[in-house]
């Protein structure tokens, strides 16, 4: 019985990594919506993709914000080695989030868990573009958006495109035009239509989608039925050498349509 359970994932990632066109999909059973101890599984998964995947000597990874991030964050643990050193940078700036669940943090806490170092980025939201484009030439700031610039490792989440955009306080009429655009995803301040098409940015610095396309490790974890269509909507189009972790609730509501 328990074989045909693990038969079954493993049938079950086939079929999503194929549909989607990816390397790699992960799926853990239940329902991240409903159970707690499944986005905590998510970061179980993740520690063990990271350990195997990422290569010896210096890595740079950035990261996201978002909940299940934060969760993640906490259930990694140790992934340096005596000749594996990890950095951790927020992949962008300011994208509205609360503190405890901004990239800063999340990095931060990444960093903790598995004993690699970590850099925040400052850069206040809001700002006049005279201010901002002084800002960047700020040393300090030059030199986290260098290393940002050099990551070959990325960990992000992926959000429903109005739920996000209400959570990061987007003014209304940007709200509507969002769902005039039929924006269904949300990932990295980026928005998605159903065909996985952009059709909003938020315009912020550090890692762009475009630069995403070159880096060789990338990992998306998001889960439960209620983010089926936006993981659905943005994996359509999502680097192809993007592994997905997701749960077992999401997964069959993707497959279910088709
Ligand atoms: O705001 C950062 C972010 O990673 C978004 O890009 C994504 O849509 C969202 O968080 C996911 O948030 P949550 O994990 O809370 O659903």
């Amino acid at each position: 019985h328990l074989m045909d359970q693990l038969f079954g994932m493993d049938r079950l990632e086939r079929r999503l990594a194929d549909y989607f066109g990816i390397s790699r999909c992960i799926i853990t059973p239940g329902d991240s919506d409903r159970q707690e101890k499944v986005i905590e599984e998510f970061g179980h998964l993740l520690w063990d993709a990271l350990n195997k995947q990422l290569p010896i000597g210096e890595n740079i990874i950035a990261v996201m914000g978002g909940t299940t991030m934060a969760n993640v964050a906490e259930n990694l643990s140790i992934l340096e080695t005596h000749n594996r050193h990890n950095m951790f940078v927020p992949a962008r700036g300011g994208i509205g989030e609360y503190v405890n669940v901004q990239a800063n943090s999340v990095s931060a806490v990444m960093a903790m868990r598995t004993r690699g170092n970590y850099r925040s980025l400052f850069v206040p939201e809001q700002l006049s573009s005279a201010t901002y484009d002084s800002l960047l030439q700020e040393p300090s700031i030059l030199e986290v958006l260098n290393l940002i610039s050099e990551a070959n490792c990325v960990i992000h989440s992926i959000g429903r495109a109005i739920h996000m955009a209400a959570r990061r306080k987007m003014t209304e009429k940007e709200l509507l035009m969002l769902k005039q655009k039929n924006a269904v995803a949300e990932s990295f301040g980026y928005f998605f239509n159903e065909s996985g098409e952009i059709v909003y940015r938020i315009p912020r610095i550090g890692l762009q989608l475009k630069d995403i396309l070159n880096i060789p490790y990338i990992f998306a974890v998001a889960g439960g039925k209620s983010k089926a269509k936006a993981i659905h909507a943005y994996m359509k189009n999502a680097p192809k050498q993007t592994w997905l972790i997701t749960d077992e609730a999401a997964a069959n509501e993707i497959l279910k349509g088709l």
